[in-house]
Protein backbone atom coordinates (compact mmCIF):
# COMPACT_ATOMS: atom_id res chain seq x y z
CA UNK A 1 0.00 0.00 0.00
CA UNK A 2 1.41 3.99 -1.05
CA UNK A 3 1.42 5.88 1.85
CA UNK A 4 0.90 9.75 1.37
CA UNK A 5 0.98 12.56 4.47
CA UNK A 6 -0.67 16.05 4.04
CA UNK A 7 -2.40 18.18 6.07
CA UNK A 8 -5.85 18.16 4.61
CA UNK A 9 -7.78 15.33 2.66
CA UNK A 10 -10.34 16.95 0.68
CA UNK A 11 -12.96 14.08 -0.48
CA UNK A 12 -14.81 15.22 -3.53
CA UNK A 13 -13.72 17.54 -6.79
CA UNK A 14 -16.73 19.40 -6.70
CA UNK A 15 -16.98 23.05 -6.26
CA UNK A 16 -16.19 22.89 -2.39
CA UNK A 17 -13.75 20.87 -2.69
CA UNK A 18 -11.81 22.36 -5.14
CA UNK A 19 -12.13 26.17 -3.77
CA UNK A 20 -11.17 24.62 -0.49
CA UNK A 21 -8.38 23.33 -1.96
CA UNK A 22 -7.16 26.49 -3.96
CA UNK A 23 -7.80 28.80 -0.77
CA UNK A 24 -5.42 26.77 0.91
CA UNK A 25 -2.74 26.11 -1.15
CA UNK A 26 -2.48 29.59 -1.80
CA UNK A 27 -1.74 29.96 2.11
CA UNK A 28 0.85 26.92 2.03
CA UNK A 29 -1.40 24.44 3.99
CA UNK A 30 -0.93 20.97 1.87
CA UNK A 31 -4.13 19.10 0.43
CA UNK A 32 -4.91 16.65 -1.15
CA UNK A 33 -8.20 15.79 -3.43
CA UNK A 34 -9.53 12.55 -3.43
CA UNK A 35 -12.59 12.65 -6.24
CA UNK A 36 -14.50 9.43 -7.24
CA UNK A 37 -15.03 10.62 -11.08
CA UNK A 38 -12.97 12.18 -13.76
CA UNK A 39 -12.73 15.49 -14.35
CA UNK A 40 -14.62 15.74 -17.66
CA UNK A 41 -17.46 14.11 -15.64
CA UNK A 42 -17.60 16.60 -13.03
CA UNK A 43 -17.85 19.50 -15.72
CA UNK A 44 -20.26 17.85 -17.45
CA UNK A 45 -22.76 18.29 -14.84
CA UNK A 46 -24.38 21.43 -15.20
CA UNK A 47 -25.79 23.26 -12.38
CA UNK A 48 -27.04 27.00 -11.39
CA UNK A 49 -24.50 29.91 -11.69
CA UNK A 50 -26.18 32.97 -9.71
CA UNK A 51 -22.93 33.81 -7.34
CA UNK A 52 -23.60 36.12 -4.08
CA UNK A 53 -21.13 38.97 -3.65
CA UNK A 54 -19.68 36.81 -0.67
CA UNK A 55 -18.65 33.98 -2.99
CA UNK A 56 -17.17 36.46 -5.50
CA UNK A 57 -14.83 37.82 -2.41
CA UNK A 58 -14.08 34.38 -2.02
CA UNK A 59 -13.02 33.45 -5.16
CA UNK A 60 -11.19 36.77 -5.61
CA UNK A 61 -9.43 35.69 -2.45
CA UNK A 62 -8.44 32.25 -3.84
CA UNK A 63 -6.77 33.97 -7.08
CA UNK A 64 -9.92 31.97 -9.06
CA UNK A 65 -11.72 34.96 -9.97
CA UNK A 66 -10.18 36.18 -12.98
CA UNK A 67 -12.60 34.94 -15.78
CA UNK A 68 -15.24 35.47 -13.23
CA UNK A 69 -14.66 39.30 -13.29
CA UNK A 70 -14.02 39.31 -16.69
CA UNK A 71 -17.46 37.60 -18.50
CA UNK A 72 -19.59 37.24 -15.15
CA UNK A 73 -22.55 39.33 -16.00
CA UNK A 74 -23.45 41.61 -12.81
CA UNK A 75 -27.51 41.30 -12.18
CA UNK A 76 -28.72 44.35 -10.38
CA UNK A 77 -31.70 42.88 -10.10
CA UNK A 78 -34.41 39.58 -11.27
CA UNK A 79 -37.84 39.55 -11.61
CA UNK A 80 -40.72 37.46 -10.17
CA UNK A 81 -43.80 37.44 -12.53
CA UNK A 82 -47.51 36.51 -11.62
CA UNK A 83 -49.23 35.46 -14.49
CA UNK A 84 -48.63 38.45 -16.93
CA UNK A 85 -47.33 41.14 -14.41
CA UNK A 86 -44.24 41.55 -13.77
CA UNK A 87 -42.58 42.72 -10.73
CA UNK A 88 -38.84 43.66 -10.65
CA UNK A 89 -36.68 42.97 -7.43
CA UNK A 90 -34.50 45.92 -7.57
CA UNK A 91 -31.80 44.07 -5.51
CA UNK A 92 -28.92 47.25 -6.01
CA UNK A 93 -31.45 49.55 -4.91
CA UNK A 94 -32.91 47.52 -2.29
CA UNK A 95 -29.88 46.64 -0.20
CA UNK A 96 -27.77 49.68 -0.54
CA UNK A 97 -25.88 48.71 -3.52
CA UNK A 98 -25.70 44.35 -3.78
CA UNK A 99 -25.85 42.42 -6.88
CA UNK A 100 -25.02 38.94 -7.67
CA UNK A 101 -23.09 37.91 -10.87
CA UNK A 102 -24.25 35.06 -13.37
CA UNK A 103 -21.64 32.63 -13.89
CA UNK A 104 -22.30 29.14 -14.48
CA UNK A 105 -20.87 26.67 -11.90
CA UNK A 106 -18.91 24.73 -14.32
CA UNK A 107 -16.77 27.82 -15.49
CA UNK A 108 -16.28 28.08 -11.95
CA UNK A 109 -15.27 24.94 -11.56
CA UNK A 110 -13.06 24.86 -14.89
CA UNK A 111 -11.13 27.77 -13.65
CA UNK A 112 -10.36 25.98 -10.45
CA UNK A 113 -9.24 22.81 -11.81
CA UNK A 114 -7.08 24.86 -14.05
CA UNK A 115 -5.56 26.85 -11.03
CA UNK A 116 -5.19 23.29 -9.29
CA UNK A 117 -3.64 21.48 -12.23
CA UNK A 118 -1.25 24.81 -12.38
CA UNK A 119 -0.56 24.91 -8.75
CA UNK A 120 0.71 20.99 -8.79
CA UNK A 121 -1.40 20.34 -6.27
CA UNK A 122 -2.19 16.32 -5.96
CA UNK A 123 -5.10 15.37 -6.75
CA UNK A 124 -6.62 11.71 -7.69
CA UNK A 125 -9.55 11.57 -10.39
CA UNK A 126 -11.16 8.05 -10.79
CA UNK A 127 -10.44 7.43 -6.88
CA UNK A 128 -12.28 4.31 -6.27
CA UNK A 129 -13.55 2.83 -2.91
CA UNK A 130 -12.90 5.67 -0.20
CA UNK A 131 -13.07 5.11 3.05
CA UNK A 132 -12.44 7.00 6.16
CA UNK A 133 -10.89 5.99 9.34
CA UNK A 134 -10.43 7.15 12.80
CA UNK A 135 -11.96 10.52 12.08
CA UNK A 136 -11.41 11.25 15.92
CA UNK A 137 -8.39 10.36 16.70
CA UNK A 138 -5.60 13.47 15.43
CA UNK A 139 -4.52 11.32 12.54
CA UNK A 140 -7.30 10.48 10.47
CA UNK A 141 -7.09 8.73 7.30
CA UNK A 142 -8.68 8.23 4.16
CA UNK A 143 -7.94 4.75 2.08
CA UNK A 144 -8.99 4.53 -1.76
CA UNK A 145 -7.73 2.83 -4.48
CA UNK A 146 -6.39 4.64 -7.36
CA UNK A 147 -5.39 3.24 -11.17
CA UNK A 148 -5.08 -0.70 -8.94
CA UNK A 149 -3.02 0.84 -6.79
CA UNK A 150 -3.92 0.97 -2.72
CA UNK A 151 -3.00 3.97 -1.17
CA UNK A 152 -3.57 5.59 2.55
CA UNK A 153 -3.53 9.16 2.69
CA UNK A 154 -2.51 10.04 6.23
CA UNK A 155 -3.91 13.60 7.06
CA UNK A 156 -5.04 16.30 10.37
CA UNK A 157 -7.73 16.77 8.80
CA UNK A 158 -10.87 15.67 6.38
CA UNK A 159 -13.29 18.24 4.68
CA UNK A 160 -15.90 15.89 3.38
CA UNK A 161 -16.78 18.35 0.10
CA UNK A 162 -18.42 14.83 -1.62
CA UNK A 163 -21.95 15.48 -2.06
CA UNK A 164 -25.36 14.39 -1.08
CA UNK A 165 -24.20 11.12 -2.12
CA UNK A 166 -20.86 10.76 -0.73
CA UNK A 167 -19.42 8.68 2.01
CA UNK A 168 -18.44 11.44 4.72
CA UNK A 169 -21.51 11.75 5.93
CA UNK A 170 -22.58 8.35 6.69
CA UNK A 171 -19.01 8.10 8.69
CA UNK A 172 -20.98 10.26 11.41
CA UNK A 173 -22.39 7.40 13.66
CA UNK A 174 -26.76 8.15 13.14
CA UNK A 175 -26.77 8.80 16.80
CA UNK A 176 -25.11 11.69 16.87
CA UNK A 177 -26.49 12.97 13.35
CA UNK A 178 -29.78 14.30 12.81
CA UNK A 179 -31.33 15.02 9.53
CA UNK A 180 -33.91 17.25 8.72
CA UNK A 181 -35.63 16.35 5.42
CA UNK A 182 -38.18 17.76 2.89
CA UNK A 183 -39.16 16.34 -0.32
CA UNK A 184 -41.07 17.96 -2.91
CA UNK A 185 -43.43 16.23 -4.83
CA UNK A 186 -42.48 18.29 -8.40
CA UNK A 187 -39.18 17.99 -9.68
CA UNK A 188 -37.78 20.91 -12.15
CA UNK A 189 -36.90 19.88 -16.25
CA UNK A 190 -34.65 21.89 -17.50
CA UNK A 191 -33.09 22.77 -20.93
CA UNK A 192 -30.21 24.46 -22.10
CA UNK A 193 -30.32 26.13 -25.74
CA UNK A 194 -28.00 28.15 -27.56
CA UNK A 195 -30.47 30.85 -28.06
CA UNK A 196 -31.00 34.14 -26.56
CA UNK A 197 -32.44 34.87 -23.28
CA UNK A 198 -35.82 36.46 -23.16
CA UNK A 199 -34.94 39.12 -20.63
CA UNK A 200 -31.27 40.25 -19.65
CA UNK A 201 -32.09 39.33 -15.92
CA UNK A 202 -33.82 36.36 -13.98
CA UNK A 203 -37.18 35.64 -14.08
CA UNK A 204 -38.90 33.64 -11.81
CA UNK A 205 -42.49 32.76 -12.71
CA UNK A 206 -45.49 31.38 -10.90
CA UNK A 207 -48.23 30.71 -13.48
CA UNK A 208 -52.05 28.91 -13.33
CA UNK A 209 -50.24 25.88 -14.79
CA UNK A 210 -46.83 26.04 -12.42
CA UNK A 211 -43.83 27.39 -12.23
CA UNK A 212 -40.96 28.08 -14.66
CA UNK A 213 -37.74 29.77 -14.62
CA UNK A 214 -36.20 31.60 -17.71
CA UNK A 215 -32.73 32.17 -16.66
CA UNK A 216 -29.33 32.26 -18.95
CA UNK A 217 -25.65 31.38 -19.04
CA UNK A 218 -24.73 34.59 -21.57
CA UNK A 219 -26.20 36.59 -24.29
CA UNK A 220 -26.57 33.96 -26.56
CA UNK A 221 -26.90 31.03 -24.22
CA UNK A 222 -30.56 30.19 -21.64
CA UNK A 223 -31.49 27.63 -19.42
CA UNK A 224 -35.15 27.32 -18.46
CA UNK A 225 -36.92 25.60 -15.80
CA UNK A 226 -40.76 24.33 -15.63
CA UNK A 227 -41.75 22.42 -12.43
CA UNK A 228 -43.25 19.22 -13.49
CA UNK A 229 -44.64 16.23 -11.13
CA UNK A 230 -41.87 14.40 -9.82
CA UNK A 231 -42.41 10.88 -11.88
CA UNK A 232 -42.03 12.95 -15.07
CA UNK A 233 -39.75 11.23 -17.48
CA UNK A 234 -37.31 13.19 -19.83
CA UNK A 235 -38.04 11.03 -22.42
CA UNK A 236 -41.35 12.64 -22.70
CA UNK A 237 -40.53 15.84 -23.31
CA UNK A 238 -39.88 16.63 -26.79
CA UNK A 239 -38.47 19.74 -27.45
CA UNK A 240 -41.34 20.80 -29.20
CA UNK A 241 -43.82 20.09 -25.98
CA UNK A 242 -41.17 21.55 -23.51
CA UNK A 243 -41.05 25.25 -25.68
CA UNK A 244 -44.95 24.81 -25.90
CA UNK A 245 -45.26 24.50 -22.34
CA UNK A 246 -43.19 27.05 -21.38
CA UNK A 247 -44.63 29.57 -23.80
CA UNK A 248 -48.09 29.02 -21.69
CA UNK A 249 -45.76 30.14 -18.13
CA UNK A 250 -43.98 32.67 -18.95
CA UNK A 251 -45.55 36.37 -19.05
CA UNK A 252 -46.79 38.06 -22.33
CA UNK A 253 -43.46 39.98 -22.32
CA UNK A 254 -41.24 37.19 -22.17
CA UNK A 255 -42.70 35.10 -24.60
CA UNK A 256 -42.95 37.85 -26.99
CA UNK A 257 -38.83 37.59 -26.92
CA UNK A 258 -38.65 33.82 -26.40
CA UNK A 259 -36.51 32.34 -29.04
CA UNK A 260 -36.46 28.67 -29.23
CA UNK A 261 -33.85 25.91 -30.59
CA UNK A 262 -33.24 22.60 -30.05
CA UNK A 263 -32.22 21.73 -26.60
CA UNK A 264 -28.14 21.22 -26.11
CA UNK A 265 -29.34 19.22 -22.18
CA UNK A 266 -32.40 18.63 -20.50
CA UNK A 267 -32.59 16.64 -17.72
CA UNK A 268 -35.21 16.76 -14.22
CA UNK A 269 -34.05 17.34 -11.20
CA UNK A 270 -36.12 16.45 -7.77
CA UNK A 271 -36.55 18.71 -5.20
CA UNK A 272 -35.33 18.26 -1.39
CA UNK A 273 -34.37 20.45 1.65
CA UNK A 274 -32.22 18.75 3.69
CA UNK A 275 -29.88 19.63 6.80
CA UNK A 276 -27.41 17.23 8.47
CA UNK A 277 -26.67 18.17 12.11
CA UNK A 278 -23.36 18.23 13.23
CA UNK A 279 -21.10 18.97 10.24
CA UNK A 280 -18.54 17.77 12.64
CA UNK A 281 -17.44 14.78 13.67
CA UNK A 282 -14.01 14.45 15.37
CA UNK A 283 -11.88 15.78 12.59
CA UNK A 284 -13.90 15.21 9.92
CA UNK A 285 -15.46 18.49 8.55
CA UNK A 286 -18.71 18.21 6.23
CA UNK A 287 -18.61 20.99 3.74
CA UNK A 288 -21.58 21.12 0.78
CA UNK A 289 -23.92 19.32 -0.23
CA UNK A 290 -21.99 16.80 1.94
CA UNK A 291 -24.33 18.24 4.45
CA UNK A 292 -26.92 20.08 2.93
CA UNK A 293 -29.45 20.39 0.01
CA UNK A 294 -31.75 23.14 -1.09
CA UNK A 295 -34.26 23.68 -3.98
CA UNK A 296 -32.68 25.38 -6.70
CA UNK A 297 -35.66 28.29 -6.29
CA UNK A 298 -33.11 31.21 -4.41
CA UNK A 299 -29.62 29.67 -6.48
CA UNK A 300 -28.54 29.17 -2.91
CA UNK A 301 -26.79 25.57 -3.51
CA UNK A 302 -23.41 26.70 -4.57
CA UNK A 303 -23.54 29.86 -2.70
CA UNK A 304 -23.91 27.59 0.83
CA UNK A 305 -21.35 25.26 -0.25
CA UNK A 306 -19.47 28.47 -0.35
CA UNK A 307 -20.22 29.85 3.46
CA UNK A 308 -19.02 26.75 4.51
CA UNK A 309 -15.45 26.75 2.63
CA UNK A 310 -14.90 30.58 3.99
CA UNK A 311 -15.56 28.86 7.32
CA UNK A 312 -13.80 26.02 7.27
CA UNK A 313 -11.01 28.01 5.60
CA UNK A 314 -10.59 30.52 8.61
CA UNK A 315 -10.60 27.80 10.92
CA UNK A 316 -7.53 25.88 9.61
CA UNK A 317 -5.62 28.97 9.01
CA UNK A 318 -6.18 29.70 12.95
CA UNK A 319 -5.04 26.47 13.57
CA UNK A 320 -1.83 26.68 10.87
CA UNK A 321 -0.66 29.89 10.91
CA UNK A 322 -1.73 30.69 14.88
CA UNK A 323 -1.92 27.43 16.89
CA UNK A 324 -5.57 28.29 17.92
CA UNK A 325 -7.94 25.41 17.86
CA UNK A 326 -10.59 26.89 19.57
CA UNK A 327 -12.41 27.71 16.01
CA UNK A 328 -12.63 23.81 15.35
CA UNK A 329 -15.47 23.60 17.58
CA UNK A 330 -17.34 26.35 16.60
CA UNK A 331 -17.84 25.44 12.90
CA UNK A 332 -20.85 23.16 13.14
CA UNK A 333 -22.34 26.12 14.60
CA UNK A 334 -21.68 29.30 12.56
CA UNK A 335 -21.80 27.27 9.68
CA UNK A 336 -25.28 25.75 10.16
CA UNK A 337 -26.85 29.05 11.11
CA UNK A 338 -25.89 30.38 7.71
CA UNK A 339 -26.91 27.26 6.48
CA UNK A 340 -30.48 27.58 8.00
CA UNK A 341 -31.31 30.74 6.80
CA UNK A 342 -30.24 29.39 3.20
CA UNK A 343 -33.10 26.04 4.03
CA UNK A 344 -35.47 28.82 4.95
CA UNK A 345 -35.04 31.08 2.30
CA UNK A 346 -35.25 28.00 -0.66
CA UNK A 347 -38.14 26.72 0.63
CA UNK A 348 -40.13 30.06 1.60
CA UNK A 349 -39.65 30.45 -2.33
CA UNK A 350 -40.32 27.26 -3.59
CA UNK A 351 -43.78 27.19 -1.54
CA UNK A 352 -44.81 30.76 -2.52
CA UNK A 353 -44.13 29.84 -6.82
CA UNK A 354 -44.84 26.56 -7.10
CA UNK A 355 -48.37 25.18 -7.69
CA UNK A 356 -49.26 21.96 -5.36
CA UNK A 357 -52.10 20.90 -6.98
CA UNK A 358 -54.16 18.90 -4.27
CA UNK A 359 -51.40 16.95 -2.87
CA UNK A 360 -52.07 17.30 0.80
CA UNK A 361 -49.54 19.87 2.65
CA UNK A 362 -48.96 20.81 6.16
CA UNK A 363 -51.96 18.57 6.47
CA UNK A 364 -54.22 20.73 4.47
CA UNK A 365 -55.47 20.60 0.65
CA UNK A 366 -52.73 21.57 -1.40
CA UNK A 367 -55.35 23.67 -2.83
CA UNK A 368 -55.42 25.77 0.41
CA UNK A 369 -51.96 25.45 0.92
CA UNK A 370 -51.08 27.33 -2.34
CA UNK A 371 -54.36 30.05 -1.87
CA UNK A 372 -51.95 30.97 1.55
CA UNK A 373 -48.74 31.20 -0.52
CA UNK A 374 -50.50 33.16 -3.00
CA UNK A 375 -51.60 35.94 -0.28
CA UNK A 376 -47.92 35.59 1.08
CA UNK A 377 -46.35 36.09 -2.26
CA UNK A 378 -48.92 39.05 -2.84
CA UNK A 379 -48.01 40.69 0.57
CA UNK A 380 -44.15 40.46 -0.44
CA UNK A 381 -44.31 41.96 -4.24
CA UNK A 382 -46.57 44.54 -3.03
CA UNK A 383 -44.58 45.66 0.19
CA UNK A 384 -41.54 47.58 -0.37
CA UNK A 385 -40.30 46.26 3.08
CA UNK A 386 -41.58 42.65 1.34
CA UNK A 387 -39.69 43.37 -1.61
CA UNK A 388 -36.03 44.23 0.96
CA UNK A 389 -36.75 40.75 2.43
CA UNK A 390 -36.57 38.81 -0.83
CA UNK A 391 -33.79 41.03 -2.35
CA UNK A 392 -31.39 40.90 0.99
CA UNK A 393 -31.59 37.51 1.14
CA UNK A 394 -31.10 36.81 -2.55
CA UNK A 395 -27.74 38.59 -2.47
CA UNK A 396 -26.72 36.67 0.42
CA UNK A 397 -26.63 37.29 4.20
CA UNK A 398 -23.31 38.21 5.49
CA UNK A 399 -20.57 35.80 6.27
CA UNK A 400 -20.21 35.39 9.87
CA UNK A 401 -16.74 35.85 11.55
CA UNK A 402 -15.15 33.26 12.91
N1 LIG B 1 -15.24 9.49 -3.16
C1 LIG B 1 -14.70 10.57 -3.80
N2 LIG B 1 -15.43 11.55 -4.34
C2 LIG B 1 -16.76 11.46 -4.24
C3 LIG B 1 -17.40 10.40 -3.57
C4 LIG B 1 -16.57 9.38 -3.03
N3 LIG B 1 -17.10 8.33 -2.40
N4 LIG B 1 -18.73 10.60 -3.62
C5 LIG B 1 -18.93 11.72 -4.30
N5 LIG B 1 -17.76 12.27 -4.68
C6 LIG B 1 -17.54 13.48 -5.48
C7 LIG B 1 -18.53 13.63 -6.61
O1 LIG B 1 -18.15 12.87 -7.75
C8 LIG B 1 -18.49 15.12 -6.87
O2 LIG B 1 -17.56 15.48 -7.85
O3 LIG B 1 -17.75 14.62 -4.68
C9 LIG B 1 -18.09 15.72 -5.53
C10 LIG B 1 -19.20 16.52 -4.89
O4 LIG B 1 -19.49 17.64 -5.68
P1 LIG B 1 -20.92 18.37 -5.70
O5 LIG B 1 -21.99 17.35 -5.67
O6 LIG B 1 -20.89 19.36 -6.79
O7 LIG B 1 -20.99 19.09 -4.26
P2 LIG B 1 -20.27 20.43 -3.75
O8 LIG B 1 -18.86 20.50 -4.21
O9 LIG B 1 -20.58 20.53 -2.31
O10 LIG B 1 -20.98 21.57 -4.55
C11 LIG B 1 -22.14 22.18 -4.17
O11 LIG B 1 -23.05 21.74 -6.29
O12 LIG B 1 -24.80 20.23 -6.25
C12 LIG B 1 -24.46 21.55 -6.42
O13 LIG B 1 -26.31 22.79 -5.63
C13 LIG B 1 -25.05 22.36 -5.36
O14 LIG B 1 -24.27 24.18 -6.43
C14 LIG B 1 -24.05 23.40 -5.30
C15 LIG B 1 -22.76 22.75 -5.39
C1 LIG C 1 -29.92 28.59 -13.41
O1 LIG C 1 -29.56 29.48 -14.19
O2 LIG C 1 -29.66 27.39 -13.65
C2 LIG C 1 -30.66 28.96 -12.18
C3 LIG C 1 -30.82 30.29 -11.86
C4 LIG C 1 -31.52 30.65 -10.72
C5 LIG C 1 -32.05 29.66 -9.93
C6 LIG C 1 -31.88 28.33 -10.22
C7 LIG C 1 -31.18 27.97 -11.37
O3 LIG C 1 -32.74 30.01 -8.81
Amino acid sequence: MRKVKTQVAIIGAGPSGLLLGQLLTRCGIENVIVERVSGEYVLGRIRAGILEQGFVELAREAGAAERLDQEGAVHEGFSIAQGDRVHRIDLKALTGGDVVVCYGQVEVTRDLMGLRADAGAMTFYQAEDAMIYEPLSSSPRVKFRHEGEELELACDFIAGCDGFHGISRQVIPASTRTEHERVYPFGWLGVLSETPPVDDEIMYCKSQRGFALASMRSSTRSRYYLQVPMDEKVEDWSDTLFWAELRRRLPKVAVEQLVTGPSIEKSIAPLRSFVCEEMRYGNLFLVGDAAHIVPPTGAKGLNLAASDVATLYRVLRMVYEEGDRSGLARYNEVALRRVWHGERFSWWMTNMLHDYGDMAVDGMAGSTFSRFMQSQLDYYLGSEHGQRVIAEQYVGLPYEQI
